[in-house]
C-alpha cells in the first residue's frame, strides 16, 4: 500500500545498472510462518554505466533484515539505510561481496508473488518485481547472474525440494529437516527464479532431443492429481519436437521440471528449468476437463516451455521491452496449436479473443503500446496489447518476410543475443538484417496504441475488365496520443467470382502470369489506389485474409455478396468473417428496431452451411455462432444492454425455429456418433464435432420444445465427457427461472455440486455457470454464492469463476440499470485489494469501459470507481487503474 501519490517509471529514463551481479547464492530455510533467507552476491561495478555517487541501491520488500556483511565485515547501521522499498549501501567497492540474512512470513502473503503458501506447498513468483519479496537484490532484467540455492525444510511436510536448474546434493540433516542444493548453469535474471516445497507425486517421461540428449521430464503435483498429467506432458513433447522443427531450437539442460499450484494470479510462468503452473493448465481428464481446457492446456504448456528461448536465453532489458518475450512467445504457441489442431479455427479462436479483449482496451482508457512509455505498477502491463497485439506484430512480421526469411531471421535473433537481455528494437533490427527489408515504418507499430480502421471502397469498370479497390487507414486519437501516423500494414486478400471461383489478382503494370489466390498487399500511405486487370466479371474481394493485421476493416458489402464469401471463400477465416458480418447486420438492425425480420436469406445461408456434408464441423461451430453480446456491444455508439441481449435472443429462436429440422438431424447423427464410443475421443476432429454438437443444443433448446429439454437432460446425465456435461448444463441453468423447466435446471445444478465439490477446477465451473445466467435471479444468487461454504477470495480461480465470470460474462446482469451489479463488483473489489491487489486491478476491468454506456449506467460506474479511489490504502496496481480510468 503507498502513501503518497505514486510516481510512473519511464522508458526515457531507463538507465544501464550501476552495478552486475555475477554470482548469486541463496539459502533458505523453509517454513510457512517464518522463513530466512541467506544471500551472498558476488558484485562489480559495472564498466558499461555512469558512475552515480558510489551507493548501492537494492530493492526488497517486505524484508525483515536481521543482518548484513560486505566483504565479510558486518555493517554498522549508520553504514546502510533501510528504505521502505530497498536497501541502501552508502559506500562500497568496486568489487565486493554482500551478505544479508532477512526472515519472511509467507502464510502473511496473499499477493501470492513472492515466497508463499498454497494449500500444503510452499512456493514463488517472482515475475515481475516478486523477488524483491525474497531478498535484497538488483531485481531488475538486465542483471543476470548464476544462481546457486540451497533448500532446507522439515523432511515431512516437504519431502520435495526444488529450484532451477540441476540437483546438485541432497542430505539429511539431524533435526528432521533435510536440505537440497540446486545449482543454474545459465545466467538469469531474478524474475526467472523459482522454488518449490511440498509433499508432491511426481510423473515422469523422457524427451530425446534432435542431437540425441536426453532430457528428463518431471510433472509435480498434489498425489491426488497423478492420473490427470498425461495431456500435459504429451503436450510438453509435442511443444519440444516443435521448436526444434521449426526453429532450431533444443532444450539446454538434463532435467525440465512443471508444478501444478492451486492458488496462482495468472496462466502459468516460465522459470528456468522449473516451470510454474495454475493446476487449470495441467490437470485433465475427459471426465474433468473440456476440450477447451484440453486446448488451454496444450497452448499455456507450450508457451511456457517456448519462453526457455524467447525470454529466458534471451531475454528483456527493461519492463518496457515485456512484448519482446511474450509477443513473441504468443506468436510461437498460435502457431504450435495451429499445427496441432486445425489452422483456421485455431487463427478464428485467436483473433476473437483480440476482438474481444485488445479492440476494448485499445479503444479505452487504458489503452497503451505494445511497447508503453510508461507504468505506475508493471503487473497492470501484462496486458491483452502486449501479448495478444504484441503477437500480431510478430506475425506480421513473419507475413512481410515470408517463411525462409522469417526463419532467417529468428535464426539470427538466436545467435545475435543469447544470453543478452535486449528490446524490441534488436529484434525488428535481426528481421530486416536477414531479410533486406526496411521496417523503419513498421516499428509505429510498436510505439503507437490505438486499432487503425481501413476504409475501403471498390470500383468495377467492365469494359476494362478492371476492379479498383481504394483503401485509406485511419487511427483514432488515444490517451496520450493525440496525432497518429499511418502504418505499414500487410493486407492480404483475393477475388472471387459469382460462383465462388478464385480469380486472377494481378495489378496493373504487372507483367508476370496472373495469379489467382491469395496475395499480400503492403499499405504504407494514408490511402491508396490498387488497380487489379484481367478479369472477366465483377470480383467480390476477400479482405484481410487470415486476419493478416489487428485492424477493423470496413467494406460496403451488399448482403449478397456476405453470403458469397460466407458460402465459397477459400480461407476459412474469412468465412467466418463473412458470416459474423452477417449476422451482426441483422442483429444491429433488430436493436435498432425490434420489429425488424430476419431476411430469408439469411436463414438460408445458415440452413445451407449446416446441410453441407463436406462441411468442417470445427468451422461451421464458429461460422454458425452468433457474435457475442459484447462484440455486439463494442460495435454501437452507446451500447444498449437489454436491446442487445433482446435481439440475440430472439435471432436464436429465430434461427432455431426455422432450421429445427437441419439442427436436429445434426445433433442427432453427431451425439449417435459420439456414443456409439467407448472411450472418449480427445482428437481434434472429435472435439470439433462436440463443437457442433453443443452449438446445435445451444439453438435446440431455444424452441419451446419439451422434448429438446429431455435431449439435453438425457446428455447432461449420460455423457461421456465434461465437454458434453457442461454444454448441456449451461443450456439447463439457463432455464432456472422458468417455470417449465426450473426443477430440472436446479436438480441438475444439486447433482453437479454433488458430483464434483471436491475437484477444485470442476467446482470452478459450477460457480461459472450459474454467474453467466443472464435472468434477474442471478445477482441474488451470486450474493448467495459469495457466502457459499467453497468460495473464497483467497483463491483466483474461484475469484475468477464467480466474480470475474458475473461481471466479464454476464453483460445483461452486470449492466442491470439500477447498479447492482456494480455495487456487487466494488464492493468485493474492495475487499480484495487489501489480499490480492494484482487480482483486484484485473477485476476492475469491465468498469474501465463505462464511457461506453448510457448517462445513467455511466453515472453509477463513476460513482463507484471514484468511491474506490478515495478509499485509505489503495494498492498501486487498482490506483493506476483507477486514476486512467477516471482522468482519460
Ligand atoms: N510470464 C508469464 C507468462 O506469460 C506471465 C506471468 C505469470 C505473470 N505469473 C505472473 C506476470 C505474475 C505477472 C505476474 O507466461
Ligand atoms: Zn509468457
Amino acid at each position: 500500500m503507498y502513501r503518497e501519490t505514486p510516481k510512473p517509471t519511464r522508458l526515457q529514463d531507463y538507465q544501464p545498472p550501476e552495478f552486475l551481479i555475477d554470482q548469486t547464492e541463496l539459502r533458505f530455510e523453509l517454513d510457512a510462518e517464518a522463513t530466512w533467507v541467506s544471500a551472498e552476491l558476488e558484485m562489480r561495478r559495472n564498466p558499461a554505466a555512469k558512475r552515480g555517487d558510489g551507493s548501492l541501491r537494492l530493492d526488497g520488500e517486505q524484508l525483515t533484515l536481521e543482518a548484513i556483511a560486505l566483504n565479510g565485515r558486518e555493517l554498522v547501521p549508520v553504514e546502510y539505510q533501510l528504505q521502505d522499498q530497498g536497501l541502501v549501501v552508502q559506500r562500497v567497492p568496486d568489487r565486493f561481496q554482500l551478505r544479508t540474512r532477512v526472515r519472511i512470513h509467507p502464510t502473511a502473503n496473499t499477493a501470492l508473488e513472492g515466497l508463499y503458501v498454497s494449500g500444503d506447498m510452499l512456493c514463488t513468483q517472482c515475475e515481475a518485481e516478486g523477488f524483491r519479496r525474497l531478498t535484497y537484490y538488483l531485481d531488475r532484467p538486465d542483471v543476470m547472474a548464476r544462481f546457486r540455492v540451497t533448500l532446507i525444510a522439515d523432511a515431512v511436510r516437504y519431502p520435495v525440494l526444488l529450484s532451477n536448474g540441476n540437483r546438485l546434493v541432497t542430505e539429511v540433516l539431524p533435526d528432521g529437516r533435510h536440505l537440497a542444493r540446486w545449482e543454474d548453469p545459465f545466467p538469469k535474471p531474478s524474475y526467472l527464479f523459482a522454488l518449490v516445497a511440498g509433499d508432491l507425486a511426481c510423473v515422469e517421461d523422457r524427451f530425446r532431443t534432435a542431437s540425441g540428449r536426453e532430457i528428463a521430464l518431471h510433472l509435480y503435483v498434489e498425489p491426488q492429481n497423478h492420473d490427470q498429467c498425461a495431456h500435459a506432458m504429451r503436450s510438453l513433447q509435442q511443444a519440444m519436437r516443435w521448436d526444434e522443427v521449426h526453429y532450431g531450437r533444443e532444450y539446454d539442460l538434463d532435467l525440465f521440471m512443471i508444478v501444478a499450484v492451486s492458488h496462482f494470479n495468472m496462466g502459468a510462468m516460465e522459470n528456468k528449468g522449473l516451470n510454474i503452473f495454475n493446476a487449470k493448465y495441467v490437470l485433465a481428464s475427459p471426465e474433468t476437463a473440456t476440450d477447451q481446457d484440453f486446448a488451454g492446456i496444450e497452448s499455456v504448456v507450450a508457451h511456457e516451455y517456448f519462453h526457455n528461448w524467447t525470454g529466458n536465453r534471451i531475454t528483456c532489458r527493461d519492463w518496457f521491452q515485456l512484448s519482446l518475450k511474450e509477443g513473441l512467445t504468443v506468436f510461437r504457441d498460435q502457431e504450435f496449436s495451429a499445427d496441432q489442431n486445425q489452422r483456421a479455427v485455431q487463427r478464428i479462436a485467436d483473433v476473437r479473443a483480440l476482438r474481444a479483449r485488445q479492440f476494448p482496451e485499445d479503444a479505452g482508457p487504458m489503452a497503451h503500446p505494445v511497447r508503453p512509455d510508461s507504468y505506475i505498477e508493471i503487473n497492470n502491463f501484462y496486458t491483452s496489447t502486449v501479448y495478444e497485439k504484441g503477437a500480431e506484430l510478430v506475425r506480421m512480421q513473419a507475413q512481410l518476410l515470408g517463411p525462409e526469411r522469417f526463419r532467417a531471421a529468428t535464426d539470427l535473433y538466436f545467435e545475435r543475443h543469447d544470453g543478452q537481455a535486449v528490446t524490441t528494437e534488436d529484434f525488428v533490427r535481426c528481421m530486416e538484417d536477414a531479410s533486406g527489408l526496411d521496417l523503419t515504418q513498421f516499428r509505429r507499430w510498436y510505439q503507437q496504441a490505438g486499432t487503425p480502421v481501413l476504409d475501403c471502397r471498390g470500383h468495377w469498370e467492365p469494359e476494362r475488365g478492371v476492379y479498383r479497390l481504394e483503401v485509406r487507414q485511419h487511427t483514432a486519437p488515444t490517451p496520450d496520443q493525440p496525432d497518429k501516423q499511418p502504418l505499414h500494414i500487410p493486407l492480404a486478400l483475393g477475388l472471387i467470382g459469382a460462383n465462388g471461383q478464385a480469380l486472377p489478382v494481378q495489378l496493373a503494370g504487372e507483367h508476370s502470369p496472373p495469379a489467382a489466390g491469395t496475395r499480400l498487399l503492403e499499405l504504407r500511405e494514408a490511402q491508396h489506389g490498387f488497380e487489379f486487370i484481367g478479369l472477366s466479371e465483377r470480383p467480390v474481394p476477400s479482405l484481410l485474409r487470415g486476419f493478416s493485421a489487428p485492424v477493423k476493416l470496413r467494406f460496403p458489402y451488399s448482403d449478397e455478396e456476405l453470403r458469397q464469401l460466407m458460402a465459397a471463400d477459400s480461407d476459412g477465416v474469412a468465412r467466418w468473417n463473412a458470416a459474423q458480418q452477417l449476422a451482426e447486420r441483422v442483429l444491429l438492425a433488430r436493436v435498432a428496431a425490434p420489429e425488424t425480420p430476419v431476411p430469408p436469406a439469411f436463414l438460408e445461408a445458415f440452413a445451407t452451411a449446416l446441410r453441407d456434408p463436406q462441411a468442417d464441423p470445427a468451422l461451421l461451430a464458429e461460422v454458425l455462432a452468433l457474435p457475442s453480446e459484447s462484440y455486439l456491444g463494442d460495435q454501437m455508439e452507446v451500447v444498449d444492454v437489454e436491446g442487445i441481449h433482446q435481439a440475440r435472443e430472439t435471432l436464436m429462436v429465430s434461427i432455431a425455429g426455422a432450421l429445427r429440422t437441419e439442427l436436429l438431424a445434426r445433433y442427432q447423427a453427431l451425439q449417435a456418433s459420439e456414443a456409439a464410443r467407448q472411450d472418449p475421443d480427445l482428437s481434434p476432429a472429435a472435439m470439433g464435432r462436440r463443437a457442433l454438437k453443443n452449438l446445435c443444443l445451444g439453438y435446440l433448446m431455444r424452441t419451446p420444445d419439451l422434448d429438446m429439454l429431455t435431449l439435453c437432460q438425457q446428455q447432461f446425465e449420460q455423457a461421456h465427457t465434461m465437454t458434453d456435461r457442461i454444454a448441456a448444463l449451461c443450456q439447463l441453468a439457463r432455464l432456472r427461472d422458468e417455470a417449465a423447466a426450473a426443477s430440472r435446471a436446479e436438480q441438475a445444478l444439486a447433482a453437479f455440486y454433488q458430483q464434483w465439490s471436491r475437484e477444485p477446477l470442476v467446482l470452478d465451473k459450477w460457480f461459472a455457470i450459474q454467474a453467466q445466467v443472464s435472468t434477474p435471479g442471478t445477482l441474488r444468487r451470486v450474493e448467495q454464492l459469495l457466502a457459499h461454504e467453497a468460495f473464497t477470495l483467497a483463491n483466483p480461480n474461484r475469484v475468477r469463476s464467480l466474480i470475474g465470470a458475473f461481471a466479464s460474462g454476464n453483460p445483461l446482469c452486470f449492466h442491470a440499470a439500477d447498479g447492482g451489479g456494480y455495487r456487487l463488483l466494488a464492493a468485493q473489489i474492495k475487499r480484495l485489494d487489501a489480499l490480492n491487489p494484482q487480482l483486484a486491478a484485473r477485476l476492475l476491468h469491465p468498469l474501465t469501459q463505462w464511457r461506453r454506456y448510457d448517462a445513467g449506467r455511466q453515472a453509477l460506474m463513476r460513482a463507484e470507481l471514484h468511491a474506490l479511489r478515495e478509499r485509505a490504502g489503495v494498492s498501486r496496481d487498482l490506483f493506476e487503474v483507477l486514476s486512467k480510468t477516471l482522468e482519460a
